[in-house]
């Protein structure tokens, strides 16, 4: 049975040409970076050119980009060195942010004298600029901002000029989760000024176990990860060579063809939104839906309904992967911390479908079809 993937906001599947590339490093490239032959000398080849590669497709400099094992190292490496190397006393976040932020911050806020303040949300997980503004122009001790560029489970979207502006303005730190943009949107820290970023090469069809952090040259910061002298003293461990040089071809693909992915998934989820309101009973999608969303992603909220219950594992069964979520009210089973702060009603069923460059209309049309089996059909096309 023909699988269709619609989680791509999960992972997404590595490109072929990403396949190929890293294959052919594997069998022809095995030396150690940091050895001093031939082998090693071409291993640190490999590297740097990557380095390169990503430095120029986001606008940074070299000695700005470092390589990590994912966003979740990336996102932890900020906020502990923001404290650690740089001062930071506070730290202004939302409450819907990816868990490696949140439990990161929890943990902080346990072991150092850290201070973490939430910035208002809506019920679409919109930051409030204002009472941002308002938390930054207190006259408060050094102050890292972390906003995601946009949240995983409900696509919904910052501006991330206007909060770089007011960081800028106010001089506070500004750091962001670009893990579900990075690949998508053009981001540019020569025009945009950002002190860090976190990108994670499995969101843009390349390998997992890899990613990186854009540093802004101006914050000194020391590693968190201690022993040799990889990535200039800043992360120690032999490189994943063959990840690094992967995710920068998948990187410098997903740049080189943003408008036609931006128009294909575009299409395929405002498709399958007005599919969904044309043909099933009190249809509502969670997040940003008409504004500032991503375009690969699309929530959907199903009322409650015994079958709505077993949605997700109904469509797993036929062939169609999802992902879901709802609110916990009980607290007795763990929701979505997204969903619950958005206060998303707990009796609704949410499915998230994100789309890639691969998915077909043909592929919606069948979920669409299958979805007419299990979930309340309009009267009116019943
Ligand atoms: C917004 C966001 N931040 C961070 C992460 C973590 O990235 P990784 O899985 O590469 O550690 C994810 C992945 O799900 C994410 O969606």
């Amino acid at each position: 049975m023909k699988r269709i993937y619609f989680d791509n906001a999960a992972t997404t599947p590595i490109s072929e040409e990403v396949i190929e590339f890293m294959s052919d490093l594997m069998r022809s490239h095995y030396g150690n970076p940091s050895s001093i032959h031939k082998e090693g000398r071409e291993a640190r080849t490999i590297i740097e050119t990557a380095r390169k590669k990503i430095a120029n497709l986001i606008g940074a400099s070299i000695g700005e980009i470092f390589f990590t094992s994912g966003g979740t190292e990336a996102n932890n490496m900020v906020l502990q060195c923001a404290v650690r190397d740089l001062g930071v006393k506070r730290i202004i976040t939302s409450s819907i942010e990816h868990h490696c932020v949140l439990h990161t911050l929890d943990a902080m806020e346990k072991e150092t004298n850290v201070k973490v303040e939430f910035v208002d949300i809506d019920g679409k997980g919109k930051v409030s600029l204002a009472h941002l503004e308002a938390l930054i122009s207190e006259d408060a001790e050094k102050t890292l901002v972390s906003l995601m560029h946009c949240n995983n489970e409900i696509g919904t979207m910052i501006d991330l000029e206007k909060v770089s502006e007011m960081c800028v303005e106010h001089n506070v730190y500004f750091h962001s989760d670009t893990v579900q943009t990075m690949g998508y949107y053009p981001i540019n820290v020569d025009e945009t000024k950002i002190s860090f970023l976190a990108g994670a090469a499995h969101k843009f069809h390349g390998p997992k176990g890899v990613g990186f952090i854009y540093i802004n040259g101006e914050n000194l910061v020391k590693p968190i990860i201690n022993g040799g002298s990889q990535e200039r003293n800043m992360r120690a461990g032999t490189e994943n060579i063959y990840g690094i040089a992967g995710m920068a071809k998948a990187l410098e693909m997903s740049y080189g063809n943003l408008e036609t992915t931006r128009e294909h998934t575009l299409g395929l989820r405002n498709y399958l939104k007005n599919q969904m309101v044309e043909y099933f009973e009190d249809i509502q999608f969670n997040g940003d839906h008409e504004g500032d969303f991503h375009f690969k992603t699309l929530t959907v909220s199903f009322p409650s309904s015994p079958k709505s219950e077993m949605l997700l594992l109904n469509l797993d069964i036929i062939g169609i992967c999802a992902s879901g979520g709802s609110a916990c009210s009980s607290g007795a089973e763990k929701g979505s911390h997204v969903l619950e702060k958005i206060q998303a009603d707990p009796d609704r069923k949410s499915i998230r479908f994100s789309f890639s460059k691969y998915n077909t209309k043909e592929e919606v049309d069948f979920l669409i079809e299958k979805l007419k089996t299990i979930v309340q059909v309009k009267e009116a096309v019943s």
